[in-house]
């Protein structure tokens, strides 16, 4: 069983850097790709609540926008763990993930599929 300590601190050193005056909610997150590099993530929140972008989509739309696509994890710490991911980051993360992609949580190795056995597609 591959050991995600590390990719867990990550996630936590990302939640310092979140921007959440409105909720006080902090959230980082640490992607790690098939290669073996590691984005990280933070919720980024505005005025204009639905603008808000959790910290799960700021990792993968920064790898994404780098031309990687390729993952397989992500740890997720939040201020109130287990931080489970929300449904949008779910179906964002079932754009580019298989449902073997892992979730680190406090509580443990997740799978995707346990949280979203059914996501939309419109290829595949
Ligand atoms: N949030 C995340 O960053 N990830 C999630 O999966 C759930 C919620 C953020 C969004 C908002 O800034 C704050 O947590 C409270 O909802």
């Amino acid at each position: 069983m591959t050991d995600y300590t590390k990719l867990y601190e990550e996630a936590i050193k990302a939640s310092e850097k979140s921007y959440s005056p409105y909720s006080d909610f902090r959230v980082g997150s640490a992607l790690l790709t098939s290669d073996g590099k590691i984005f990280t993530g933070c919720n980024i929140e505005n005025a204009s609540y639905s603008l808000t972008v959790c910290a799960e989509r700021t990792a993968i739309l920064k790898a994404v926008s780098e031309g990687i696509s390729d993952f397989e994890a992500i740890a997720i710490y939040g201020t109130e763990n287990p931080c489970i991911p929300c449904g949008a980051c779910l179906q964002v993360m079932s754009e580019f993930c298989e449902s073997d992609f892992k979730v680190v949580l406090s509580d443990g190795v997740h799978e995707l599929k346990e949280f979203m056995p059914n996501a939309f597609r419109l290829k595949k």
